[in-house]
């Protein structure tokens, strides 16, 4: 698998010098009756350290087991198996909520699988892309051609090495005196060899007689038996040749730029560098949903169909996603390709979540750092949360931060309570700060409004202070109506709360409150160069009245 999620490296190997490194240079600082530090550290360094291993409980830690998704696992080997015998895998559609596991499970059954493919010398491939990173056809293609090119590089160069090992193997064979010829020998050649030997002409099946030319001589080899009696070649020529065109393969192959070709382009260097080699390729597009809402189904159209016209190789997809509303949008052809096989990832209940959180705390966490309704509390606020294993992960980490920031021995409840509301804040401040510009006014009139004490506001009082601070930083204005839309995206945002309330006789209207905390998230807006431009918004808001 390509995505680097490997554990941290340790810095064990760190030389140090002892004869003029740390102790000298210590020496000397101290010169003089000056203090060498004013204990800035001393005291942060000398409280107990709470974790013993920070980095377990981090988003980009994979974990070695993963409780409670053992069924899910099972049904995507159950399913992959297949990839193992030669054949093609069912596409996999894996759906369910943020946190519950389906990148870390998808992740851990490709490495299991590319593992076990190499324990059985069966070609299997597995690409991991995360669509909502790589979020256009172009890109997705194109990132994949350059991966299984780079593959295919790996492939030939292996193969030459092997070849070159052959051709020494002769030369050795020769030297003790034997003919040229492989003397009518390959009995225990496999014949088929010979048969793709034979028809190996067009540069396409140059892949075909991979594993025997491969293979390294064995002993048996620069031996008695003449070092070429197992391959398809006859001769040293042979041989050469076949180097020769390996390597002119792999001068033809031209990586995808990331941006300027026509899509086809790519798609055809794309679908030549998977069809090279005889294999069965594995697709893993992560956060499917993105893609599609980005870019339309084009990609999972083109992949699906690929099957009928490769040669060589076959291609299986794994789509992920955190809703399945996305397939209503997909072409039913694809929708039913992609869907072969459906896994659903159920959030996890409170219980789950302890499980998860215990497992991964006895490696975080120094001896008995926790106190021991800290994990029940992570769980049942992250359960909360729909049953999101991110949110109780970071829960427990904010915990240990917060704690060890104020020199505690322990992590005790409280840590947790703040941890909750560091990270809720935290969101907040995140969905708020990369508002548009024209949201962010409409959001500050609200604020405004609130910090008068004008209580149920209405959508037209929101809209006067608006058009007034939009005249302020020379906005546009848009109309009310637009106005009202952005009101309801911010509710859908959680950061206000829009009732619609009959009037009677007068209709209907919206009734605005803020849902965050009003300081923090003025503060936010205020940091926004525009927004902070407006000096004096009080008679904006004086000016409500006078209407
Ligand atoms: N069953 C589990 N056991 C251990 N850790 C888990 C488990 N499920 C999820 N996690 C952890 O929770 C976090 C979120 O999981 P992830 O697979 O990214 O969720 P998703 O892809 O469904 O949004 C990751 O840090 C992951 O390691
Ligand atoms: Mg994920």
């Amino acid at each position: 698998m390509s995505d680097d999620n490997s554990e941290p490296t340790r810095t064990e190997d760190v030389e140090t010098d002892e004869t003029d490194g740390f102790s000298t240079s210590l020496e000397e600082t101290a010169i003089g009756d000056e203090e060498p530090s004013q204990g800035l550290f001393d005291d942060l360094l000398s409280g107990e350290p709470i974790f013993e291993n920070k980095e377990v409980l981090r988003p980009s830690y994979t974990p070695h087991e993963l409780p409670h998704r053992t069924d899910q696992i099972n049904k995507m080997a159950t399913i992959l198996v297949a990839a193992l015998r030669g054949e093609t895998p069912s596409n996999i559609l894996i759906y369910g909520k943020t946190g519950t596991g389906k990148t870390a499970s998808a992740k851990f059954v490709s490495k299991e699988l590319e593992s076990t493919s190499q324990k059985y010398s069966v070609p299997c491939d597995v690409e991991y892309i995360n669509c909502e990173v790589t979020d256009t056809q172009y890109r997705v293609l194109a990132q994949l051609a350059n991966k299984f090119i780079e593959k295919n590089e790996a492939r030939i160069d292996r193969k030459v090495d092997a070849l070159e090992d052959r051709l020494e193997a002769l030369e050795e064979y020769h030297e003790d005196g034997r003919s040229e010829t492989t003397d009518g020998s390959p009995d225990d050649a496999d014949p088929t060899d010979d048969v793709s030997f034979a028809t190996d002409t067009e540069p396409q099946s140059t892949g075909s007689p991979v594993e025997t030319e491969g293979s390294t001589p064995s002993d048996d080899d620069t031996g008695s038996t003449h070092p070429l009696a197992s391959t398809p070649f006859s001769d040293r020529e042979a041989v050469e040749d076949r180097i020769d065109a390996l390597e002119e393969d792999k001068e033809s192959f031209q990586e995808v730029p990331m941006t300027g070709w026509p899509t086809d382009r790519v798609y055809s260097v794309f679908f030549d560098a998977v069809d090279y080699d005889e294999r069965v390729v594995v697709i893993m597009l992560d956060e499917i949903d993105k893609l599609v809402e980005k870019s339309g189904d084009d990609t999972l159209y083109n992949l699906s169909r690929m099957n009928s016209e490769l040669e060589n190789s076959r291609v299986s997809i794994i789509g992920i996603s955190n809703d399945l509303k996305f397939t209503d949008f997909l072409d039913p052809r694809v929708k039913s390709s992609l869907g072969e096989e459906e896994i659903v990832f159920p959030p996890y209940d409170a219980n789950q979540l302890r499980d998860i959180l215990q497992h991964r705390s006895d490696v975080a966490f120094k001896g008995d750092a926790l106190s021991e309704d800290v994990i029940p509390l992570c769980a049942a606020f992250a359960a909360q949360e729909h049953g999101d294993a991110r949110r109780a992960l970071d829960l427990l980490r904010t915990a240990g931060e917060l704690a060890e920031r104020s020199q505690a021995e322990t992590i005790v409840e409280k840590h947790v309570r703040q941890a909750q509301d560091k990270i809720e804040l935290d969101r907040v401040v995140e969905v708020v700060r990369t508002l548009p510009t024209q949201s962010k006014l409409v959001l500050f009139a609200i604020i405004l409004l609130e910090k008068n004490g004008v209580h149920s506001i209405n959508t037209g009082e929101v809209f006067n202070i608006y058009k007034r601070l939009c005249e302020e930083i020379d906005a546009d204005v848009l109309t009310q109506r637009r106005v009202t839309d952005l009101i309801s995206e911010l509710d859908m945002l959680g950061i206000v709360n829009a009732v619609v309330v009959s009037k009677g006789r007068y209709g209907r209207t919206k009734e605005i409150s803020l849902s965050v905390p009003i300081d923090e998230t003025e503060a936010v807006l205020l940091s926004d160069s525009r927004l902070s431009n407006i000096d004096d918004v009080q008679p904006f808001v004086q000016a409500r009245f006078e209407n």
